[in-house]
């Protein structure tokens, strides 16, 4: 059982993706459980303050560290794990991090408790990266409005390495070769000529050859 722990502002913004699919089946099954924070529960003032101007001077606003040190210390502190230290893991997530993997995947499967911190605004104190997490986490050299949808990205792709999670051990991590499916031969008009164009499906693989198919896969794999 891995267990996820995401500090978000949104956590609205990850309803559906938790209760949908092969995502709700693993929580069912308790193969993994998706628990979402709100870190504006961990704010003490009247406001809920969560962000403040950057010191020297700059555009926008940036994630306080207190409310997101205390999130981790109270989500670190509640949920014990094994004796080593090891069987947790804090990650930030920033474009400015190192860019995910699917060999990070499997290795943070490996965890059983992940505590995601999703930057927001123009950004996270750098003290977050600094003192607080184990790592930083990108998803892809472009910039999303926060660190949700990296957060999601990394909760489905280590669920898919987490044993049991995938019914099938051979789809988990499958994304090797073409494939298709029926039917055989799919008609459309073309829209410039008007004319009639077949998308088959290449012949060796109706021909039953399995070594004449695998030759196939290895080669457009
Ligand atoms: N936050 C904003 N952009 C991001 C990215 N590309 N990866 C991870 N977190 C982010």
């Amino acid at each position: 059982m891995i267990r996820f722990d995401v500090i978000t502002i949104f956590p609205e913004i990850f309803r559906g993706f938790v209760s949908e699919s092969l995502l709700a089946r693993g929580q069912k099954k308790k193969i993994i459980k998706i628990a979402l924070h709100n870190l504006r529960d961990w704010t003490t003032d009247k406001h809920k303050t969560v962000d403040d101007k950057p010191y020297g001077g700059g555009p926008g606003m940036l994630l306080k560290i207190e409310p997101l040190y205390r999130a981790v210390q109270s989500l670190s502190s509640k949920f014990k794990v094994q004796s080593s230290k090891l069987r947790r893991r804090i990650i930030l997530f920033s474009p400015r991090g190192k860019k995910f993997i699917q060999a990070d995947a499997k290795r943070l499967a490996k965890y059983s408790q992940l505590i995601l911190i999703c930057g927001r605004y123009e950004g996270v104190d750098e003290r977050v990266a600094g003192y607080v997490a184990d790592e930083v986490i990108s998803i892809g050299d472009y910039v999303l409005n926060g660190g949700e949808v990296a957060a999601m990205a990394v909760i489905e792709s280590v669920s898919r390495m987490v044993p049991m999670f995938i019914a099938k051990k051979e789809s988990a991590e499958k994304f090797d070769h073409p494939q298709y499916t029926r039917p055989e031969v799919f008609e459309v008009k073309s829209k410039k000529s008007k004319e009639k164009i077949l998308w088959k499906v290449p012949k060796v693989l109706l021909s039953g050859d399995h070594k004449k198919i695998k030759e196939w896969r290895e080669k457009y794999g």
